[in-house]
């Protein structure tokens, strides 16, 4: 089929998610999902992200950013600029981040301080440097299906926070109280920008920067309990000396959650296609009950299988 009619056929079965109330940013095309492996292709409140993970398709782009915009116009959506992010393999680690930087293909680049909605949540949004933009498209299903147990309010536990949406979410509908813990100094502080965004008070307890293991080990010892904890984990990461990986420690941080978060619920996340389904499952102590197995939306269709496992479990 020829690369028109492929982004045509992706962004048209897309056609309903222009008209949420709620949500203005998601996913047009998925690469192998829709028919060509190497091509995303994401709407952010009017602005397009195109990410190409195959340099051979480079030649290409003007021509896609070309497409989008046609296509797109012959619908009325608007499209006030069109990015482009490099996401081919780089082997020099110095030269991601110039690598990872978008560069403008058509029409305006976004403002400062560009701002998306999500699950009725606002977040800003940062489609030039880095390679995340600040939200994670692909949890707006699990963030929806949260919802019905944040009215029950308590306490969350918002584990490897980024830029907090989870809590946000959390706390806009009926969670009374959110703790978020994240290495990275950058993030939280762009999760207290989404706080503020949202008209949520906040402390700086509200907010620690601390390697999540530590954090609940602390924890453990003040024999603290929270009603839910959101354990959404990078499958790999390596930061100073506090690696995490999926395959070496998600057991022993159930085990540690499983201690704060007694009677209460637990959100756990792989996100990677090399782990199955049954094995996602069986890294769970048996007595945990899942209440919902959530994986990417319909934006994001699959080949074979997922690569999001987004579970609830009740503790015992
Ligand atoms: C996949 S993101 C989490 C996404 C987030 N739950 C959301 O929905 O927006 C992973 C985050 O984990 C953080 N991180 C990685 N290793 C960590 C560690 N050992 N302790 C705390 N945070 C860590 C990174 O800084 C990054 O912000």
């Amino acid at each position: 089929m020829p690369f028109y009619k492929i982004i045509e056929q992706a962004i048209h079965a897309r056609e309903h998610l222009f008209h949420s109330t709620d949500t203005n940013a998601f996913r047009l095309f998925n690469a192998a999902g829709d028919n060509l492996e190497g091509l995303i292709i994401d709407y952010y409140n009017g602005f397009v992200l195109l990410q190409l993970y195959d340099s051979s398709l480079y030649a290409a782009y003007p021509q896609i950013s070309h497409y989008c915009t046609k296509i797109l116009a012959a619908l009325h959506f608007p499209v006030n600029g069109i990015l482009l992010k490099d996401r081919s393999k780089v082997n020099d680690p110095q030269k991601i981040a110039q690598i990872r930087k978008s560069i403008l293909v058509d029409g305006n680049l976004p403002p400062d301080n560009f701002i998306i909605s999500q699950n009725n949540i606002l977040a800003h949004v940062d489609l030039i440097g880095g390679q995340n933009t600040g939200v994670f498209l692909d949890m707006r299903m699990v963030r929806q299906k949260m919802m019905k147990y944040y009215m029950q309010g308590g306490r969350l536990l918002n584990l490897f926070c980024y830029t907090g949406l989870f809590a946000v979410h959390a706390l806009k509908n009926g969670i009374q109280y959110a703790v978020n813990v994240d290495i990275s100094q950058t993030v939280l502080n762009r999760a207290k920008q989404n706080y503020l965004l949202n008209d949520i008070q906040h402390d700086s307890r509200d907010f620690v920067k601390l390697d999540c293991m530590q954090y609940l080990k602390k924890m453990v010892k003040q024999n603290a309990q929270f009603d839910c904890v959101i354990f959404d984990p990078p499958t790999f990461s390596r930061n100073k000396k506090k690696n995490f990986s999926v395959k070496t420690h998600y057991k022993d941080y159930l085990s540690l959650i499983e201690k704060v978060a007694q009677g209460g619920y637990v959100l756990t996340t792989i996100n990677s296609v090399s782990i199955s389904v049954r094995d996602y499952r069986s890294l769970h102590p048996q007595y945990w009950k899942l209440e919902f197995l959530e994986h990417e939306p319909e934006d994001f269709p699959y080949k074979s299988a997922p690569y999001l496992k987004a579970g609830l479990w009740k503790l015992p």
